[in-house]
């Protein structure tokens, strides 16, 4: 039953000629299937309407091979031929009663056009984004034309695919109408270029155009990005304020946030639930229209208060959506207890960076809800219930005795220390990282509503303990253990004279250990964890050296979209950072590092060595078992398995995934988990 308190959010809100039957709105997000994957996007898509969100958008999707995103998998509408794969999409969503959003989209600068090949389009002559050796080119009056025309085909192909809201998109720093709005990137002379009413011109024509070709049955919105967060650029008490009066009643539905994307998609790690919302008030008041915001809504006190208080009209999430399809039904339907809640750590985003299916460390199903048919909020029965030992209660083994319990096993989850989550609770005890016990805290929760579940705590187990046990399956999901030697990506070998000096890892550093300063701390991870040990460090009082291979600090985290603010937060910290070098030895009063490009070798003074390199998967127990097999089958065991770190440390995602997985499938006859894929049609066009 619905708590009234939540009457509002499912409220029908009316935009333009179409109505969203509540007020959870999915924001255009980038998923990593798009045109490629188009069955897996349109199967996501629906999961999302069948979890209750009113609209559901796509990605960025393009217009033309103009402006392509290649390599990043997005939507595309370049000509018909391309109508099909998104016209699924939008059968997938009403199919739930909900309406479908396109985000057309035209990127300008921000899209050198690896593929296509064509000089991309700017308001005046530039480099392209990012380092790509290209510049975009100065639009004549033609060019922009020719813009327009292509936005109207592609919001009538959208209309005929069946979308119910075409955007036109402005947000991030990256579409084109948003470049026409910068002085820094447009120095144009003419009637687009100069004052403000000329560098809106293009978008209201685009707004206008949209309209004209299909206003009759889809509303138009615009994504506008009216802060920019940097000294130079749009600000919401300045022009970005002023673009949205200038045009407040021209679209059917405004969704603003700000640019650039790592701006919008921040971490936890750096802002909380609603961190956008000092740039939302106030704009409400400015328009006749819908306004949706965003900013990591998982609360729904959050999202009641921000509508009751009139800061938005329709509640827009990406990363929520993701970590949880089901939120606002969980809401409807009085379960609150059960939302997913996202954790802010943006494994999402590394999906696109990459290339690859978008994947979530919350929700393990995310991106495989068409290739291996896995539903969010469901799981087949066991083919044969009985009895399942999962030994360790970190994210691997918590996941899979929900799924295992959800599927109808009689699941004991065993651990050997007295906290539950094993990796997750100790590193969300560290700087920024507290959300990320929202992963522990769903699975306690979902674990105390089964039955068949139960958990004992501060129980190690031996071989014999397992064998005694006497459960059908057992799984081993003992975590790992940070190296001590320094052996990683860079040194194949140990390091030599670790008995120089106090030798670190981080599992001393979470267990409390203070080294003394300074600590070298040595970065061969080049993930999260290297920077928020030097953080927690700094903080209790101890200097960091931070050594790391790569050319920046935790350079992975390019992916998540946080690196800069990594790297901006040890230097503010004065940790001193030393890139590009790795290590050849330790000494009584340092430890040796040489660059590695050069080879050429330096001392670096240093009181303790803190060793961020890989993790030893903790295997014991298991090689008990794999060395006598028929010791196990006689005591009724049938099939003993390795899940998660203990199988190959990884990220948290990957540990959830893979318990997940073998919670699911580790009873599938032999070839019935394939993946499915889909393969182009060849047709020459
Ligand atoms: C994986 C991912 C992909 C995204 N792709 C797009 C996109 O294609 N177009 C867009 O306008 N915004 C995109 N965004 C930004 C979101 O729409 C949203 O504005 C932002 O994530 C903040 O909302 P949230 O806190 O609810 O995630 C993306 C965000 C994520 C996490
Ligand atoms: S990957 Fe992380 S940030 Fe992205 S939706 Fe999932 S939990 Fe949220």
């Amino acid at each position: 039953m619905r708590d009234p308190r939540y009457d509002i959010l499912f409220e029908p809100v009316q935009i333009g000629p179409v109505r969203t039957r509540n007020r959870f709105y999915q924001v255009p997000h980038c998923n990593g299937m798009g045109h490629v994957h188009p069955s897996a996007m349109a199967r996501m898509r629906g999961i999302k309407a069948e979890g209750g969100w009113g609209v559901v958008c796509t990605e960025e999707c393009e217009i033309s091979p103009l402006s392509e995103f290649s390599p990043y998998i997005e939507a595309r509408l370049w000509d018909e031929c391309d109508i099909p794969a998104l016209a699924r999409m939008c059968e997938s969503v009403h199919q739930h009663g909900s309406l479908a959003g396109v985000e057309l989209a035209f990127n300008g600068y921000s899209a050198p056009n690896r593929y296509s090949r064509e000089i991309p389009w700017a308001p005046s002559n530039t480099p392209v984004r990012g380092y790509d050796p290209v510049q975009a080119r100065a639009m004549s009056r033609a060019d922009i034309q020719q813009l327009r025309d292509l936005h109207r085909a592609a919001a009538r192909r959208a209309r005929q695919a069946g979308f119910d809201i075409i955007y036109v998109y402005a947000g991030h720093d990256l579409g084109l109408p948003f470049h026409f709005l910068t002085p820094r990137n447009n120095r144009r002379t003419d009637e687009y270029g100069g004052e403000l009413k000329n560098r809106v011109r293009l978008l209201r024509e685009l707004i206008e155009d949209t309209r004209d070709a299909v206003g009759d049955r889809c509303a138009v919105a615009v994504r506008l990005a009216v802060d920019e967060q940097v000294a130079d650029g749009l600000s919401r008490e300045g022009e970005g304020a002023e673009i949205f009066s200038m045009l407040a009643d021209l679209p059917d539905l405004w969704d603003v946030n700000v640019a650039d994307w790592s701006n919008d998609s921040v971490t936890s790690r750096f802002a909380g639930e609603g961190y956008q919302e000092s740039l939302l008030l106030g704009l409400k008041a400015l328009t006749r229209k819908p306004l949706v915001g965003v900013g990591r809504f998982t609360s729904p006190d959050t999202m009641v208060s921000l509508v009751r208080r009139g800061v938005l009209d329709l509640i827009g999430a990406a990363r929520p959506s993701i970590a949880d399809p089901f939120l606002p039904k969980k809401i409807e339907e009085g379960r609150m207890d059960e939302i997913r809640e996202c954790i802010g750590c943006n494994i999402c985003v590394s999906g696109d960076h990459t290339s690859t299916p978008l994947r979530c460390t919350q929700n393990p199903t995310m991106g495989e809800e068409w290739r291996r048919g896995w539903h969010p909020e469901s799981v087949p029965g066991a083919r044969q219930p009985g009895r399942a030992l999962v030994i360790g209660a970190g994210p691997a083994g918590l996941e899979c005795a929900r799924v295992l319990g959800a599927r109808g096993m009689d699941v004991a989850l065993v651990e050997s220390s007295r906290d539950l989550g094993g990796r997750v609770t100790l590193e969300s005890r560290l700087p920024g990282l507290a959300s990320w016990a929202r992963v522990v805290d769903y699975r306690l929760d979902a674990l105390s509503r089964l039955a068949s579940v139960d958990i004992y705590r501060e129980s190690r187990m031996t071989a014999q303990d397992v064998l005694d046990f006497a459960a059908e399956h057992v799984f081993i999901a003992t975590g790992s253990r940070w190296r001590r030697d320094g052996l990683g990506r860079a040194l194949r070998q140990a390091l030599p004279g670790l008995d120089n000096l106090p030798v670190l890892t981080p599992d001393d550093v979470m267990a409390g250990a203070i080294p003394p300063s300074p600590v070298l701390l040595f970065d061969d991870d080049h993930y999260y964890i290297g920077s928020v040990l030097a953080e927690r460090l700094v903080a209790q009082g101890v200097d960091v050296i931070f050594v790391t291979p790569a050319p920046d600090v935790a350079t992975w985290t390019h992916h998540t979209l946080e690196q800069h603010r990594i790297q901006r937060r040890l230097l503010e910290l004065n940790v001193a950072l030393i890139a590009s070098h790795s290590l050849c030895g330790i000494t009584p009063d340092g430890v040796m590092a040489a660059c590695v490009y050069t080879g050429r070798p330096r001392m670096i003074p240093a009181a303790a060595l803190l060793l961020v390199t890989s993790r030893e998967p903790e295997q014991a127990l298991y090689q008990a078992f794999s060395d006598a097999p028929q010791t196990w089958r006689a005591a009724g065991i049938r099939s003993v398995e390795l899940v998660g770190d203990c199988l190959a440390p990884g990220t948290i995602a990957a540990a959830v995934y893979g318990g997940h997985r073998m919670g699911r499938e580790f009873d599938a006859p032999a070839g019935s988990t394939t993946m499915r894929r889909e393969v182009p049609y060849l047709q020459v066009l």
